[in-house]
């Protein structure tokens, strides 16, 4: 089956043992950490807190921050995928922390597996749930604690995707509602999303073109689950 949750602070209502999560912030969290596997990092450590990141910079990581939107000072990177392009990041263990996107892959521990889901990964991510034939949790990172229409339409797309795969089904409405949105978005999310809260706020901020990056489909084969204490690219495994 396929179910979503709309937000990390709904996920007391889920029972996540023995299911695939499948953390997804499009904007930009989990978009930026699919960049990153694709441009040469080695892993990701996701965490909720500042002070936890910046502790990982005394072990040799790179650090990379996000508090509203903004790269929050002292850490070598924002929330950016662009900054993973501009900066040698081969072989490196970036710390990561974000307002959302970090805590809803930390708030989903207990499942039997971790994806993380974005535009830019979504064939690969689908491929994979298909092939792991468990059942199926997506978690909307959204905006603190509450919805948001990206990560949903994305919950929409993977859904479509793996309803063609023929053996999920998705028989509730949190599931039923993101597909019929990802159909009405489909021919021009971008436009969709024009009113949405986050691409306000990036537009204020002048980041527009991270919008139209990560809204992009299927630009990286790449896979990051989590194994153990931090994220790792299967395809590179
Ligand atoms: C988050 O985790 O809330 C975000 O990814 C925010 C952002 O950097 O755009």
């Amino acid at each position: 089956s396929i179910d979503v949750c709309f937000s990390p602070e709904l996920l007391h209502l889920y029972n996540l043992k023995g299911k695939a999560v499948v953390a997804v912030d499009i904007l930009r969290a989990t978009s930026t950490m699919v960049t990153a596997f694709a441009h040469g990092a080695a892993d990701i450590i996701p965490v909720m807190e500042l002070n936890e990141c910046q502790a990982y910079a005394s072990q040799g990581c790179l650090t990379a921050a996000e508090r509203e939107g903004i790269k929050a000072e002292g850490f070598d990177f924002g929330n950016s995928p662009f900054s993973y392009m501009e900066t040698d990041i081969t072989g490196r263990t970036i710390a990561i922390t974000t307002t959302n996107g970090t805590r809803a892959i930390r708030m989903s521990e207990e499942a039997a597996e971790i994806v993380i889901g974005a535009f830019l990964n979504l064939d690969a991510v689908a491929k994979h749930l298909t092939e792991l034939q468990l059942d199926v949790i997506i978690v909307c990172a959204g905006w603190k604690g509450m919805f948001n229409l990206e990560d949903t339409l994305f919950a929409g797309a993977l859904t479509e995707q793996l309803l063609d795969l023929a053996q999920f089904s998705s028989a509730n409405d949190a599931t039923l509602a993101a597909l019929h949105l990802y159909k009405k978005a489909n021919s021009d999310v971008l436009s969709f999303l024009n009113d949405s809260s986050h691409v306000q706020r990036m537009k204020r901020l002048g980041i527009q073109k991270d919008i139209e990056f990560c809204l992009q489909h299927n630009v990286y084969d790449v896979l990051p689950v989590w194994k153990k204490d931090r994220l790792v690219d299967l395809k590179k495994e």
